[in-house]
């Protein structure tokens, strides 16, 4: 059987598409196939390379123009896209071909600090300012709005009080590469 092709979509650092990447190295049944970035100079890109992944800079206007990604897209044989630190829409022609095959990762435990502008630490700042008690990550499916897509799995911290940004950052992104990619390949392998 073909392996299920992934293509990771990424705008920043990319510590999450790497952990994507090596967990799916040597995969029977999955491999990630690509990345595309939005941003030219993203660190993504590079470790990507570095890994032998085949990795690609589009503008914000390619990205949000359905046909063109499609394309693109399809010239990967994609059969699932994984966002990991990807900050625009997705264009609704994607969205329908790839409808359930989308997958979303969000620094909070939605829908709480979701939507349009709620991203890196911004999301922590507002956790810390209404005193939360606890905070996590967000595995979901992605539809046509920020963060709003159906749930599939929220992972949990505690916080302890006057707990800075970066102290919280760390453990969820510790969350983050501990539960991503396994999620992801449960998911898929159940499709
Ligand atoms: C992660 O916190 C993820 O939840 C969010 O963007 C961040 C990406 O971090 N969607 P990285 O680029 O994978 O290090």
């Amino acid at each position: 059987m073909e392996k299920k092709r992934i293509t990771i979509l990424a705008s920043g650092t990319g510590s999450n598409a790497v952990r994507l990447i090596n967990h799916f190295k040597g995969h029977p049944q999955i491999q990630v196939s690509a990345v595309i970035s939005n941003k030219k100079d993203a660190r993504v890109l590079t470790s990507a390379e570095e890994l032998g992944i085949r990795s690609v800079y589009n503008e914000n206007s390619f990205m949000e123009t359905g046909e063109a990604l499609l394309s693109l897209l399809r010239e990967f044989r994609t059969d699932w896209i994984i966002l990991a630190g990807y900050l625009r829409l997705i264009p609704a022609e994607v969205i329908s071909e790839f409808n359930g095959r989308i997958i979303n990762i969000h620094p909070s435990l939605l829908p709480l600090y979701g939507g349009k502008g709620m991203y890196g630490s911004k999301v922590h700042e507002a956790v810390i300012a209404d005193k939360r008690s606890e905070s996590g990550i967000t595995i979901h499916f992605v539809n046509s709005k920020f963060d709003e897509g159906d749930r599939i799995a929220q992972f949990f911290c505690t916080l302890e009080g006057g707990e800075g940004v970066g102290h919280l950052e760390a453990k969820i992104r510790k969350l983050e590469h501990a539960y991503f990619p396994l999620v992801v390949e449960q998911v898929i392998l159940q499709a």
